[in-house]
């Protein structure tokens, strides 16, 4: 019985190898059983349309359309950038700036930020590992006098060698980043005097 099985599994795959037209291009459409909604009537962008007039499958905007929402008018909120085109100083009003904020901050950096510049902000990420020398460190006083807008700034659209990272971090994700950013800078600056007294005896100190 055993050859029998044997037998028709060789014949078949002897004949699905044989006949099975590998390699050919078939004119004819592929059997469908369910079509899947595979082909339907719809507009492609650009393309022509015998229904509207002007023979245009896209609409012009009715006059006098505004934009509403994703407009982006705050130039401070979504640009970093003050009136005269300077960096803003501080983070923009529209950001609140609490525990949330610096926590999501915290997750986003983490996330995008610490491969790179490390936990700790310093530049020892785990790409320094693989060769990457030229992550600067948030701790030069270069970057800790840099305004926030700046920052901002070099988050949205890169710096150098440092691609954009505006496809991945929302203006408010951005924002918290900056914010957590400043944090880690804080804290490199901290003194003893920082400490609270209530945590003193825990460094060993009075
Ligand atoms: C793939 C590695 C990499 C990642 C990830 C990365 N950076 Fe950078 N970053 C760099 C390098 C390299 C430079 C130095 C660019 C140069 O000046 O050549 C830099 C420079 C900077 C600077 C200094 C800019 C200046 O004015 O000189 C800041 C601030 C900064 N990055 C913030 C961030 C933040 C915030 C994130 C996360 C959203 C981030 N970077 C993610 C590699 C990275």
């Amino acid at each position: 019985m055993r050859y029998v099985y044997l037998t028709t599994f060789f014949v078949v795959v002897l004949t699905v190898g044989v006949l099975g037209f590998r390699g050919c291009t078939a004119t004819k459409p592929p059997l469908e059983v369910f079509p899947d909604m595979d082909r339907q009537g719809k507009y492609r962008p650009q393309a022509e349309s015998a229904f509207f007039a002007d023979g245009r499958t896209d609409r012009p905007l009715p006059m006098g359309v505004v934009a509403r929402g994703d407009l982006r008018a705050d130039v401070a909120l979504y640009q970093g950038k003050g009136p005269a085109g300077e960096w803003v100083r501080g983070i923009p009003a529209a950001i609140t700036v609490d525990a949330r904020l610096l926590q999501r901050g915290k997750e986003r950096y983490t996330i995008y930020c610490a491969p790179c510049h490390g936990a700790l902000g310093d530049g020892n990420g785990i790409t320094k590992s693989y060769g990457m020398g030229a992550t600067p460190s948030y701790h030069d006083d270069r970057i800790r006098i840099q305004a926030e807008g700046e920052l901002f700034n070099t988050i949205t659209n890169g710096k150098a060698t440092m691609l954009p990272y505006a496809d991945k971090l929302e203006p408010s994700d951005r924002w918290a980043v900056v914010a957590y950013v400043r944090a880690l800078q804080r804290a490199r600056a901290g003194t003893v005097a920082d400490v609270p007294a209530s945590h003193k005896a825990e460094l060993g100190i009075k």
